[in-house]
Formats: C-alpha cells, sequence, structure tokens
C-alpha cells in the first residue's frame, strides 16, 4: 500500500486560516474567538508536523475575519500564528500576530489590591517579560502573570 507523504487539511473558499498556532492550543484560540458558534463552519488541526516549529496547530474559519482584538489576544497564547485572509480560495492577506512590548486592557491583574482594581479609571497595563512561554508583569503592581493565568482570562 502507498503511503501519502502528506496528509493535506481541505483548503477553505472564504474566511480566515490561523496558522502557526503553537502545538495544542487550538482550543484556547477557538475559546477567545467564542467557537462553537452556528454561524461557521471550522476545521482545526492539532499536533501535527510543521518544518518550522515541529509540531503545530492550525484554525480554518469559513466566512469570517477576525477583529484587531481577537488578533491581539491569540498573540498571548500563540505568538507565531500567521493570519491568513482568503477569498475565492486565494490567500489575499497574509499577517502575522503581534506580541507588543506592553500589554494594554486586555486582561485583568490577579492581585486585589492592584490600583488597576481598586481605583476605577486606571486601566491595565503588563510588561511582556517572556515570550516562550507567555509572563507578563503588571506594569503597576509587579505582581507576575504565568501562562495559565493569561490562559484562563482570555
Ligand atoms: N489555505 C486554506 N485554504 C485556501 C488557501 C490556503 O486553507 N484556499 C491554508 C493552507 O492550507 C495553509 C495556510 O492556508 O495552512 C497558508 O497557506 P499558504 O500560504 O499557501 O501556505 P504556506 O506557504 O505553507 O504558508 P506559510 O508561508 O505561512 O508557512
Ligand atoms: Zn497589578
Amino acid at each position: 500500500m502507498v503511503k501519502p507523504r502528506e496528509l493535506k487539511v481541505k483548503p477553505i473558499k472564504n474566511g480566515t486560516v490561523i496558522d502557526h498556532i503553537t502545538a495544542n492550543k487550538a482550543l484556547a484560540v477557538l475559546k477567545i474567538l467564542g467557537i462553537p458558534s452556528k454561524k461557521s463552519a471550522v476545521t482545526i488541526a492539532m499536533n501535527v508536523p510543521s518544518s518550522q516549529m515541529g509540531n503545530k496547530d492550525i484554525v480554518k474559519i469559513e466566512g469570517r475575519e477576525l477583529a484587531p482584538k481577537e488578533v491581539d489576544k491569540i498573540a498571548l497564547i500563540a505568538p507565531q500564528a500567521t493570519i491568513n485572509i482568503v477569498r475565492d480560495y486565494e490567500i489575499v492577506e497574509k499577517g502575522k500576530v503581534d506580541l507588543l512590548k506592553q500589554i494594554k486592557d486586555i486582561l485583568n491583574c490577579l492581585n486585589p489590591n492592584c490600583i488597576t482594581n481598586t481605583e476605577e479609571p486606571v486601566t491595565t497595563r503588563f510588561y511582556v517579560m517572556g515570550k516562550k512561554p507567555v509572563i507578563l508583569r503588571c506594569y503597576y503592581c509587579e505582581r507576575i502573570m504565568d501562562e495559565g493565568e493569561i490562559e484562563s482570562q482570555l
């Protein structure tokens, strides 16, 4: 029996392909995007071989493009992800998520005494201390947020 060299996942017609997701983070990406929903067809590949990354996840969503805030959240759990926008089977735009040096107004600080939790108009702000895994430090109270804490808030 002939063994196929590569298992290709079916192309999509219109929508978004999120590729190069950190292996096994596809479900966290889906949670960020509010999937499952009744609207979109979704294809997921988890822990598949990648020449660049060893292993990676892929999420394909028919008929949907992502909001900037969703892309910023994906960067926090999959800093190497690429976002491909597909129209009529062609990739019309290819971009990378961007993990900035500071993360503003996306996550809450878990220190109950932090000024961001006590003074109403102060919005949250974190320094990115590490990218592999992502580690954040609160700009105000210096509390460290680890990957698990970040993921549980997204
Ligand atoms: N893709 C898809 N449907 C299409 C076109 C592309 O699902 N109509 C998917 C491909 O399966 C792949 C991703 O979109 O997972 C990116 O496609 P492409 O840029 O052609 O692949 P690569 O060159 O390998 O991407 P990169 O350079 O980002 O590694
Ligand atoms: Zn804080």
